[in-house]
């Protein structure tokens, strides 16, 4: 059987969304019929469970990397059509992380499915740092504000340092006022292709309160769609923007535009 890939969802700062675009991405591939396993890679403050809302797991991550339970007894599965290694609630139960324990770990967890997504705890700890170095692919989630993309540009130099590819940028709260940094901006400041663009979307609160990703619940909104987008540019490998999205991005430039055109 072929290796699945691991891709490591990560973000400087906190909080910009890595676990709404973990689990939307999970779901979304699920949907397109790939085989996916969702891990909470953030060890010491686990959220998967919770957007989820499946928060009793009787055997987590932490009890596999502390050797207390093997790999197998790790992985649920969630009705939505991807597997999930949860991560543990419980405050005492992170200790050193095991880096080999965590690759031999993650390697089983590849040779079990098309992709392993990773959602990770933010910045740059000791934590993220294990985590990221077992990555096949890094996808970044930031906001458009100066100290997200900022906290973001660390990590894209981090991954040259330990040589592993930052894909896509995924620029999640996006508003429609003025004051958000420019896209092209933020291309050029983590010189990464900016992959999709997702709305800050009232609806996100909603999906958390229903503890469904919004994939599920609002298939039709317009981030349900560009989250679909994220999973076939993954699978694709192709994460650069569709000519179709950058024309709609310039639509108000492209109307101008003929509207000078001699018909
Ligand atoms: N596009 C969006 N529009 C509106 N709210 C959003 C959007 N994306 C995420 N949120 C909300 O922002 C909050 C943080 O999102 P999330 O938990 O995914 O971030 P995170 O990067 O995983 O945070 P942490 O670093 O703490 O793990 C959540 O309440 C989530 O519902
Ligand atoms: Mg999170």
């Amino acid at each position: 059987m072929t290796m699945g890939k691991l891709i490591v969802i990560s973000s400087g700062k906190g909080g910009v969304g890595k676990t709404t675009t973990s689990v939307n991405l999970s779901s979304a591939l699920a949907k397109q019929g790939k085989s996916v396993i969702l891990v909470d890679g953030n060890l010491t403050t686990p959220n998967v469970g919770l957007h989820l809302g499946l928060t009793k797991f009787p055997i987590t991550l932490n009890d596999v990397l502390k050797g207390e339970a093997a790999l197998t007894d790790s992985i649920y599965i969630h009705p939505l059509g991807f597997k999930l290694v949860p991560g543990s609630l419980s405050i005492r139960s992170f200790s050193e992380i095991n880096s080999r324990k965590l690759k031999k770990l993650l390697d089983d967890l590849k040779d079990m499915a098309d992709y392993v997504i990773v959602d990770s705890a933010a910045g740059l700890g000791n934590e993220s740092i294990s985590v990221l170095k077992n990555a096949d692919e890094i996808i970044l989630v930031t906001n458009p504000e100066l100290p997200a993309v900022t906290d973001a540009f660390k990590i894209v130099t981090l991954a040259k340092e330990i040589g592993i590819p930052v894909k896509g940028v995924v620029l999640n709260k996006v508003r429609k006022d003025n004051f958000d940094l420019g896209f092209r901006a933020i291309e050029s400041l983590l010189e990464t292709p900016i992959t999709s663009v997702i709305q800050d979307d009232k609806t996100m609160r909603e999906a958390l309160y229903r503890k469904k990703p919004i994939v599920h619940i609002k298939p039709k909104s317009d981030s349900a769609k560009h989250y679909h987008n994220l999973a076939q540019k993954v699978h694709t490998g192709q994460y650069q923007r569709t000519i179709e999205e950058l024309e709609q991005e310039n639509r108000f430039l492209r109307t101008l535009l003929n509207a000078f055109k001699f018909r």
